[in-house]
């Protein structure tokens, strides 16, 4: 199993290009189940994730063709998918495939709107909490299906295809408001969702749908409103830069020090975090190309910070920012109001030398002047990425194992990171 191997205590300068969005990755792709025409994907990234993705759209009869390099592309440069789902022959997503990533649970949604059935496997609980599926499930049901679990699956069948309905969420969930929204864009009638989920990536994946003829207003906002279409067509989409990720180096040259252009990122799609960062004492400056951060002498200051939906602080930025907070000059408290077993950074960090002391469903971070390096481990892939960030600031050397997580969701972290002077490698075996 790889590994990667950081000496810690060097600042991070020079351009960290930003890849495409994974979670705006994984559902377009999903949604290219819903048309028998060809869906063309530009700048999706190199992830673990998205790989384990074609794989189960395979399973489903979906041809996927991934163009190469092109002479002019940069090195980083995502891939482009050709998708098409002209025949689906297979309308059930097995245990073995979805337990693998949550994610392809939600091909429930265009598997039953376009086949009118779809036997999916539960995804089940993972080391971020339980994470169930009722919510998608009461959509679903809202729309008309029929639903029963058996044998660990769900049974999702509408033989008459699915009709427009209300859908009003009791609580704020993207995976519902993906599932919601591919499902109602076939259905029948008019379907409205309130409180749907506002993230970036649910308005890239309505933005895609739209130019598959699908009619949708509202999306990027608590009340989206789609009219049902009988077929929808082939598009073509580029996929947004992945916020997370570029929050994840800012996080890094805000703990190391040193000057980064994150290029290609869009600063509206992590407003609350860049806050979060200046408040921490980062040099944030918007240009032409991205982001520019920049922490040059001054000390990490504490911030208090509690997770939200968009556009609030990001769940999948709170370990990272835990891992910053370890070095900050005082106290500071980080609440996570998302996922209920979402701190296990907290022990891994304490390896470097952090204390950290958990207080129901907040963190309270004793910042210290120094990490010591450590060989360290973690079971999600955010979570990783902190001990990495970490390790860039510790002293000595730091051995982060199972980096398979990592690359579920970061592409080449450790070219990008050793590109900006980063001693960072990874051990292959
Ligand atoms: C998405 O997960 C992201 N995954 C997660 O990123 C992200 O952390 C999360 O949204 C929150 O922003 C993808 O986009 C692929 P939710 P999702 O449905 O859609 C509860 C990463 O590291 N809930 O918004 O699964 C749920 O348990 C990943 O890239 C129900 O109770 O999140 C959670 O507490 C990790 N019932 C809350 O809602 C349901 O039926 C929000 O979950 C569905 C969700």
């Amino acid at each position: 199993m790889d590994r990667i191997r950081i000496v810690g205590g060097k600042q991070l300068n020079g351009t960290i290009p930003i890849s495409g969005a994974k979670n705006a990755a994984l559902p377009l792709m999903i949604a290219s189940l819903l048309t028998d025409q060809t869906l063309i994907l530009d700048n999706v990234p190199r992830l673990a994730d998205v790989a384990q993705l074609q794989r189960i759209l395979g399973n489903h009869g979906v041809d996927i063709m991934a163009a190469g390099k092109r002479s002019g592309d940069h090195e980083y440069q995502g891939q482009t998918l050709h998708i098409s789902a002209a025949n689906i022959i297979d309308t059930t997503a097995p245990y073995e495939l979805v337990s693998k990533m949550r994610a392809s649970f939600w091909v429930i949604a265009p598997l039953l709107a376009r086949m009118h059935e779809a036997k999916v496997s539960l995804p089940g609980g993972c080391a971020i909490g339980t994470r169930p599926v009722d919510l998608l499930i009461m959509a679903l049901e809202k729309l008309g299906a029929d639903i029963t679990i058996d044998g660990g699956y769900v049974i999702a069948k509408a033989p008459g295809g699915l009709k427009g309905a209300e859908i009003d969420f009791a609580k704020v969930t993207v995976s519902g408001t993906h599932v919601a929204l591919m499902a109602a864009t076939l259905a029948k009638g008019t379907t409205v969702i309130t409180n749907a989920a506002c993230e970036p990536e649910i308005l890239d994946v309505a933005d895609c749908l739209n130019k598959m003829g699908a009619r949708i207003t509202g999306a990027g906002t608590p009340r989206i409103t789609i009219e049902g279409v009988a077929k929808l067509n082939g598009a073509r989409h580029t996929v947004l830069p992945d916020r997370i990720e570029t929050g994840t180096y800012a996080m890094a040259v805000a703990m190391t020090g040193g000057d980064v252009q994150l290029s290609g990122a869009r600063p509206e799609l992590l407003q609350a975090a860049l806050d979060v960062l200046a408040q921490a004492g980062a040099n944030i400056t918007v240009n032409n190309d991205g982001i520019r951060v920049t922490r040059n002498g001054a000390g990490i200051k504490a911030v208090n910070v509690e997770t939200a939906p968009f556009p609030g602080f990001p769940t999948d930025l709170q370990a990272q920012l835990m891992a910053l907070m370890t070095r900050a000059d005082g106290n500071s408290r980080i609440t996570e109001t998302i996922f209920e077993n979402r701190f296990m950074h907290v022990q891994e960090l304490a390896r470097f030398g952090a204390r950290i002391h958990l207080d129901g469903e907040t963190a309270v971070v004793e910042g210290m002047k120094e990490l010591r390096g450590a060989p360290v481990m973690a079971t999600d892939l955010r979570a990783s990425v902190s001990l990495v960030i970490a390790g860039l600031a510790a002293e000595g050397e730091t051995m982060v194992n199972r980096v398979y997580h990592l690359d579920r969701g970061f592409e080449r972290l450790e070219d990008k990171l050793s590109a900006c002077g980063a001693t960072i490698e990874r051990i292959s075996g």
